[in-house]
């Protein structure tokens, strides 16, 4: 049985905790949980008789654990990390991994001097299984090249009454930015998996009928190599989709949340060559890949979340390995501190990204939301 603890009992936290408690983890018990808020912990003794409460995550080093979560808010991440894979324990942090690029390589620093240790980024995103099989055929070259891909994210609605709630969120001084930093990350991380990273990105991003001083709306050009994928993301809209599409020389993937189509045609570039004709085409066969009606309620009920803490126990035992390593979370972080970084300087900005540009661009920014 592997002991697990998670730190920061919030709204994430909570739901790892429970789900850890209620058993739904084979051959993992909660150990211990810790929060620096009385309220979050008098929770956690209300519903999780028998885990030991902690207000300290240093007080979890003296305790025999095999992995703790870390679900604190982002800045929070990169002391806590850095302590817990120092100390010698298994480390899952909640996506982001930190803030930026420069915070995600201290961890990844301390990381480097502990490879013994296992440490990841919660990106449920990626056990879907409709990612996972898009990965698969993209990985397989049966699709042949990308040629281009479109990614719109607009379903992940927030009011201003969310942001209303107040604390961290929405600020770059407590999140590190807007819809990209909490939300859209998700969807970055799973389009660097599935295609690459983008050697360059030029974007605009912007506030839209909210009173937040972070983005909630983008625009993106990622610049590839041969190719080049248009970017939209906001979550000011209702009732928006989730739809990535990703045109290949030899098929095409078309996926919305709950289910993928695939087409296969043939080679655009044999089509082009051989055709005598102004206009051409070629017959295509698709077929569909769904999320699944099961999975589908059983991460309605239990959490996608879950997933990322199976893959995390199944490496603590040697038979799996973790949705998303450490070094990798860090992609998904490139593109969103270049895609704030391209809106601010207006110009195109290339990848991996200037750190030290990026320090003075945040330092402004947290400088201003301070001011007001
Ligand atoms: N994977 C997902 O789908 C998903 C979904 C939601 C949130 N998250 C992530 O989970 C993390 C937490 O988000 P949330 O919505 O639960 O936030 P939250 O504000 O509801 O909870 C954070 C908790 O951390 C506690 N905390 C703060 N500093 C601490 C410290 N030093 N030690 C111990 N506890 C501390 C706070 O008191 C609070 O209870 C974030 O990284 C967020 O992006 C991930």
């Amino acid at each position: 049985m592997l002991n697990f603890a998670v730190i920061g009992v919030g709204r994430m936290g909570k739901r790892h905790a429970f789900n850890l408690k209620a058993g739904l983890l084979f051959g993992v018990r909660l150990a211990a949980v810790c929060d620096v808020d009385d309220k979050a912990l008098d929770w956690c003794k209300k519903h999780l008789k028998g885990v030991k409460t902690f207000r300290s995550y240093k007080d979890l080093a003296n305790e025999k654990l095999d992995g703790v979560i870390i679900a604190t808010p982002h800045y929070q991440h990169v002391e806590i990390a850095k302590f817990m894979i120092e100390a010698g324990i298994n480390t899952l942090i909640e996506k982001p991994a930190a803030p930026n690029v420069t915070l995600i390589k201290e961890i990844e620093s301390a990381h480097a001097k502990r490879k013994d240790v296992l440490a990841g980024v919660s990106y449920n995103q990626r056990s879907n299984r409709m990612y996972k099989r898009a990965k698969a055929l993209l990985s397989s070259g049966k699709l042949g090249e990308i040629q281009r891909a479109n990614y719109i994210i607009t379903d992940w609605f927030r009011s201003q009454a969310y942001y209303d709630q107040g604390g961290w969120r929405a600020t770059y001084g407590g999140e590190g930015g807007g819809c990209l930093m909490n939300q859209c990350i998700h969807q970055l991380d799973v389009l660097q998996w599935l295609i690459g990273m983008p050697k360059s990105v030029v974007a605009t991003t912007r506030t839209v009928d909210r009173n937040i001083s972070v983005e909630n709306d983008v625009s993106a050009i990622l610049v590839y190599d041969k190719f080049d994928c248009s970017f939209t993301a906001s979550t000011h809209e209702i009732k928006g989709v989730n739809r990535l599409e990703i045109a290949c020389d030899k098929g095409r993937l078309v996926i919305g949340s709950r289910r993928m189509r695939v087409y296969r045609h043939k080679s655009e570039v044999e089509v082009n060559a051989k055709t005598k004709f102004g206009y051409g085409s070629s017959p295509s066969v698709s077929y569909f890949v769904g999320y699944g009606f099961f999975r589908y309620i059983a991460d309605l009920v239990k959490g996608q979340q879950l997933r990322s803490l199976r893959a995390f126990r199944d490496a603590i035992n040697k038979k799996g390995s973790m949705l998303a390593e450490l070094e990798e979370g860090e992609r998904a972080m490139q593109i969103i501190n270049g895609i704030y970084l391209s809106s601010y300087l207006g110009e195109s900005v290339s990848l991996p990204v200037d750190e030290q540009k990026y320090g003075e661009y945040l330092e402004k920014m947290i400088e201003k939301e301070n001011k007001n």
